[in-house]
């Protein structure tokens, strides 16, 4: 069970000094908006670059951003761990897919929470992170939508399917209260900005958190 702060709820202004305080994490989550894709504009690659160097933690890039098929590759050739893009952004996810992993970075397709499993179509055989949202993308601190555990759960099994080395991640409303149940539906990377953030000892909820999704994950 790995907890991924995200950092959207960090203090913009001091970024280097919020990630030592969650030292505790095992990847930084970074949100990149276009302010196209998603009502909201935050980091580009010159950012993300930097956040690559100062952090000691490897960072997980969500991509929340238009042509994607072009940009994409960039942000994996920062040497960051994983780059995950949406499914709705790319014209081509199988081709950019395999682009992103040939630069040895990590790849993931990311689905919004009206986008059907369906989508994936034969993309499971060739990406190592499937993040479902459990919130419309663009904000944080927005409420978890319930019936996204029904997907995690219907994700997992077709992961199971086919054994498929696949890693399934939530994003969006993910709290102490409900962690537990996500764990227990089959996710096992967690992001996790408000509820994090919004701590004044953050390791310490990191912790937690990830405590409570191991108990989760152990009764599934
Ligand atoms: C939302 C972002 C999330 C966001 C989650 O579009 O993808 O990563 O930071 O924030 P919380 O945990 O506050 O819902
Ligand atoms: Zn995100």
């Amino acid at each position: 069970m790995k907890l991924h702060p995200s950092i959207l709820s960090a203090d913009f202004a001091n970024l280097e000094a919020e990630l030592q305080t969650i030292s505790a994490a095992d990847a930084i989550h970074v949100d990149v908006m276009d302010n196209h894709f998603v009502p909201n504009l935050t980091f580009g690659l010159q950012m993300v670059q930097r956040l690559q160097e100062v952090s000691a933690l490897p960072l997980d890039v969500h991509l929340m951003i238009e042509n994607v098929d072009r940009l994409a590759i960039e942000y994996a050739q920062l040497g960051v761990a994983s780059v995950t893009f949406h499914l709705e952004a790319s014209q081509n996810p199988l081709e950019l897919a395999r682009q992103i992993r040939d630069t040895g970075c990590q790849v993931g397709v990311a689905l919004k929470p009206g986008t059907d499993l369906t989508q994936l179509k034969n993309l499971l055989s060739e990406i190592d992170l499937l993040l479902v949202m459990t919130v419309e993308p663009g904000f944080g601190g927005q409420p978890l939508i319930p019936e996204m555990i029904e997907k995690i759960s219907e994700a997992r099994k077709l992961i199971a399917a086919r054994n498929y080395p696949v890693k399934l991640q939530v994003d969006g409303g993910v709290t102490a209260s409900n962690i537990y149940q996500l764990a227990l539906a089959g996710a096992e990377i967690f992001v996790a900005g408000s509820s994090v953030f919004g701590k004044k000892n953050r390791n310490l909820e990191i912790n937690n958190l990830r405590a409570l999704a191991q108990e989760g994950g152990m009764a599934r």
